[in-house]
């Protein structure tokens, strides 16, 4: 099978997106995938990748490649100042891109266009999970937990104060379609809030502003099958150091000890049945299939949030994903076979 693997990407979340890759292209076993990595630059350009010594190339220049509209895997390849010519046609396409441009449905569409199987969650669960306040809308209206929010737009941004009756400090803020952290920021006093929204802007032109909920990070991978029927890993919990304040981008990829992982968290086993079940309902509240991350906070009185759901999960070293489905009995490779057969079926 021939499996093509974007990577990198347009979204702030690049870097992220070719760690996750070079461990998605690890797991892929040889004898069953002819893997074709294409590395999307900053700009957007689509390259012909390859492996280095190990490491998925990144190229700035090369051979440009092209799905075609309606090719069924049809794929051209653009020399730089050469002739184009076509390049074996693949059958599946494995978007492993975080954020906007990749993970926002937007990819997607382009594998509906291409009429190119798909491998994860289409075009409506991924553009509803990657906007918050989407994301957010759905859930409550599904009745499931979610933190308190206040949705702002640059031309109606409210007043610390007014948000701070409604939420209490501190608070987040957060621009809606992001992912790692990026451009969120915690606000405990005035001073640190027009910079928080000017961050936020900078990426998306509405943000959230949230309640803070101290709790635990319990996360849960979901993955479904080619028959439609979802599966729910136990439950992993992330523990950031105290140093960062939360689980920011930094704790996330740049101090090695920026957070630890637990997997299986330890919950008392009717909290993690509910929790399970709800992770589920929450991945359908939002139109999901194939796979997604649910995340969620639980408090010290074992009441329980979702906080937000990811469709292309990391696939890092240090992500969670992998590591939830391993300490539930299914492997890297079998993860990878499963999200295949569903995107075929
Ligand atoms: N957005 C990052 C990659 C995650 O959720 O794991
Ligand atoms: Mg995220």
């Amino acid at each position: 099978l021939r499996i093509a693997v974007l990577f990198g990407g347009r979204s702030a979340e690049h870097e992220v997106s070719i760690l996750s890759a070079t461990n998605v292209m690890g797991a892929l076993a040889p004898e069953k995938y002819d893997a074709v990595p294409i590395f999307i630059s900053r700009e957007g350009q689509w390259l012909l990748s390859s492996i280095v010594d190990g490491a998925l190339a990144t190229p700035s220049s090369g051979t440009e490649i092209c799905l075609v509209p309606g090719g069924r895997g049809r794929m051209m390849a653009i020399p730089a100042g050469g002739t184009p010519y076509d390049l074996p046609g693949i059958d599946i396409l494995f978007p492993v891109l975080h954020g906007p441009y990749g993970e926002d449905g937007s990819v997607q569409g382009l594998a509906e266009v291409a009429r190119v199987p798909l491998a994860g969650c289409g075009i409506l669960g991924s553009a509803a999970a990657l906007d918050k306040d989407i994301a957010k809308r759905l859930l409550r209206a599904a009745g499931l937990p979610v933190a308190r929010a206040v949705t702002i737009r640059a031309d109606a941004a409210p007043s610390l104060a007014t948000l701070e009756s409604e939420l209490g400090l501190p608070l987040f803020i957060k621009p809606a379609r992001q992912g790692s952290s990026v451009g969120v920021a915690k606000v405990h006093a005035s001073q640190e809030f027009a910079p928080a929204l000017a961050e936020a802007f900078r990426h998306d032109h509405t943000l959230l502003a949230e309640e803070f909920v101290a709790g635990r990070e319990i996360e849960f991978s979901v993955l479904e099958n080619a028959a439609g029927e979802l599966f729910v890993s136990r439950p992993g919990e992330i523990v950031p150091a105290e140093s960062h304040g939360f689980y920011n981008y930094d704790a996330k990829y740049i101090d090695e000890n920026g957070a630890a992982l637990k997997v299986p968290a330890e919950l008392p086993p009717d909290v993690e049945a509910t929790m399970r079940d709800m992770a589920a309902k929450a991945f359908r509240a939002v139109g999901c299939d194939g796979m997604a991350r649910v995340d969620f906070f639980l408090t010290s009185d074992m009441r329980f949030l979702i906080n937000e759901i990811n469709t292309i999960p990391g696939f890092t070293d240090i992500s969670m994903y992998s590591k939830a489905m391993a300490a539930s009995g299914v492997s890297y490779a079998e993860v990878i076979d499963r999200l295949v057969d569903h995107g075929m079926a």
